[in-house]
């Protein structure tokens, strides 16, 4: 079972910038934790992050034919880019994606509430900082 963490822009600042909402953990610590915690299920662990939407949308594209499924954080273009949706509504008969985000984007800024993805993706998964990825890994674990 081949997994991809996928992370959108600003998710490489984790760790740096606001500590109190995303953690002080570095994007490097939690992939390294995601990949044990994948690995111990059995699962092949990949992660890939990008400030670019169009790389984000190629990595999705070519998921189809790499990947079982997808975690992905898209940032703040989970709240406006009908690209990346469009993306993932292209390859989810073949690829699930699961939606998941660090801090709980319901209880902050209004325009943060607002996902585009969620309805391509199977769940949306929110609010419990690393734990939001683990518990996509098993969700997927779960549907493949
Ligand atoms: C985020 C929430 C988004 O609103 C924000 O733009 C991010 C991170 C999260 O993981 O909580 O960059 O997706």
């Amino acid at each position: 079972m081949k997994i991809l963490i996928l992370n959108g822009p600003n998710l490489n600042m984790t760790g740096i910038r606001n500590k109190s909402v995303y953690g002080s953990e570095t994007l490097e610590d939690i992939n390294s934790e995601l990949r044990e915690y994948g690995e111990s299920k059995g699962a092949e662990m990949f992660f890939y992050q990008s400030n670019h939407e169009g790389a984000i949308i190629d990595i999705i594209q070519e998921s189809m034919n790499k990947f079982d499924g997808v975690v992905i954080n898209a940032g703040a273009y989970t709240h406006y880019s009908y690209a990346i949706r469009d993306a993932i509504e292209a390859v989810r008969d073949y690829t699930p994606f699961v939606e998941v985000h660090l801090s709980d984007i319901h209880s902050r800024e209004g325009f943060r509430a607002n996902s585009v993805i969620t309805e391509v993706c199977v769940k949306q998964i929110s609010g419990l900082g690393k734990n939001s990825y683990k518990k996509g890994i098993d969700l997927l674990l779960e549907i493949l």
